[in-house]
């Protein structure tokens, strides 16, 4: 088969949901206490507690959605603890995470505060695991209703006059494992009764999301659609990527070789699988599509850096998770009929973070810069697209070297994301632009690539790996002939003239 890209461009696939860009900030390591929240009294420059650097690169990548506040800490979190003067909150140990000292001054207040400096949409994932259906009710009272009730009153006097608008909510985290290691059955009762005082008020509408499957516990979302599907709006699911099958030594983050690249871009294209399975079953009880599939925890998970806290999950971030956000991402979108939410785990400092902060420094990660590059595709239309990859093998193991997707705006420019996975050649081949009737096109790139295997940025050095202009293409006819560097990430924008 002839190695190329064929793009319909009047082939329209259906919206790509802006949420499949979206984040996780949990209560974990350095991610919302250092990251996001320093405090009003911080010399860090900040808005009520909140770090403007953060907000603004935040905001320029365009998150559209927030998940908070976790994670595992979820189903431990009491939200009560974190409301009212911050002098009085309770002190006490994050168990679960390092056994740091949670001061619960980022709480319920702080974090809306946040979205609304964002301009992204709050997703609040609730306490199933150890808290009670009268905590999670009286929260969901708390944030969204307008009226006279104790709930309402309390969130008055705590300086919140207006109730806020809050869409997304989770009903447990890791109900599996973390969440209180239940079987499907019994946390699929538990769903049914606790979502049931997760209450609409006024003009709020919730969007209740069951939790999920651990990669592929198949049998986790067969149990879920079988006894919940009509009592839930979405359902997750997590994956994560790690180079090795070990977890007490999973590998590092930075000076890795060939084999730990190749795996981990292998292993991260298992989410092509993973969604497509889970879809199928989520298919026979809801033909339809009502129901999403939100996977709110993906990306790369490394050995922790070393000399920091293990309970921190401080991993730096390369080239090769550029690739693994690049071609996951192309991966939603493939898959946006039923992909209606993703948030790549952790914002800050945590995991496969797109910004890493030192004190008062903070720097632009490798995967920030492909969601920024990437921002492009939010709420446009997928068009269809069909890669017959040149073939990546190492060590007599093959995967296609190349990743695509393409997407349309509402203006007609048409954008094609691009990811060559290989380390050591370029990826040169045409791309067959059909459906454009004779319209000649004007076209532009940026490319992000590795100068190295592991090529990442440092305090000392935020811009060793930055997008740069891309011209290595040519127009000729319908036939835009791309050469992509080794390890890069490129997005096109073709504009139809
Ligand atoms: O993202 C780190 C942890 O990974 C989350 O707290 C948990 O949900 C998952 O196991």
């Amino acid at each position: 088969m002839a190695e190329r890209i064929v793009l319909n461009t009047d082939i329209r696939k259906g919206k790509i949901d802006r949420n499949i860009y979206g984040h996780f900030a949990e209560h974990l390591g350095r991610c919302i206490y250092e990251g996001i929240w320093v405090g009003e009294d911080s010399p860090i420059p900040n808005t009520k507690g909140i770090r403007n650097d953060v907000v603004e690169a935040l905001k320029e990548m365009k998150i559209p959605v927030l998940r908070w506040p976790g994670g595992c800490f979820a189903d431990e979190y009491h939200w009560k603890d974190g409301i009212g003067p911050s002098e009085e909150r309770k002190r006490m140990i994050n168990t679960h995470w390092g056994g740091a000292v949670e001061n619960n001054h980022f709480g319920t207040h702080e974090f809306m505060l946040l979205c609304a400096m964002l301009e992204c949409e709050p997703y609040i994932n609730g306490n199933v695991g150890s808290g009670t259906v009268q905590e999670m009710s009286e929260w969901v009272e708390y944030l969204t209703f307008n009226g006279v009730s104790p709930m309402a009153e309390l969130r008055q006097k705590n300086g919140q006059e207006e109730a806020w608008s809050v869409t997304y909510f989770g009903v447990g985290n890791e109900n599996w494992g973390c969440g209180g290691n239940m079987r499907p059955e019994y946390y699929a009762d538990l769903y049914r009764q606790y979502q049931t005082y997760v209450r609409n008020y006024g003009d709020n509408k919730i969007h209740r999301i069951a939790c999920g499957a651990n990669a592929d516990d198949y049998n986790w979302t067969e149990v879920l659609m079988r006894e919940a599907t009509r009592f839930m709006d979405s359902l997750t699911l997590h994956y994560y990527t790690l180079p090795t099958s070990d977890w007490a030594n999973k590998g590092a983050a930075t000076g890795y070789g060939t084999d730990e690249y190749f795996n981990t871009l292998k292993k991260a294209l298992f989410m092509d699988e993973l969604v497509t399975r889970h879809s199928v079953i989520m298919d026979k009880y809801d033909p339809e599509k009502r129901v999403g599939l939100i996977v709110d925890e993906w990306g790369t998970w490394y050995d922790v850096e070393p000399g920091t806290n293990p309970g921190f999950l401080y991993q730096q971030n390369t080239i090769r998770d550029a690739l693994v956000a690049g071609l996951t991402l192309n991966i939603f979108h493939k898959h946006s009929d039923r992909v209606r939410m993703a948030n790549i785990a952790q914002t800050v400092n945590v995991l496969q973070a797109v910004i890493l902060t030192e004190g008062e420094k903070m720097l632009l990660t490798p995967t920030y810069h492909v969601f920024n590059m990437y921002k492009v595709h939010q709420d446009a239309e997928l068009l269809e697209l069909t890669v017959d990859s040149p073939v990546y093998s190492y060590e007599g193991v093959e995967i296609p070297e190349v990743s695509a997707s393409a997407s349309v705006t509402a203006e007609g420019v048409i954008h094609v994301s691009l990811c060559n996975l290989n380390h050591a050649a370029p990826a040169v081949l045409p791309l067959e632009l059909r459906g454009l009737a004779g319209q000649s096109a004007t076209v532009s790139g940026t490319t992000l690539a590795g100068a190295s295997i592991d090529a990442h940025n440092t305090f000392e050095q935020p811009e060793a790996v930055k997008p740069q202009a891309f011209n290595a293409f040519k127009l000729e006819g319908d036939t835009l002939t791309v050469e992509l560097p080794p390890m890069s990430v490129t997005v096109l924008a073709i504009t139809p003239k």
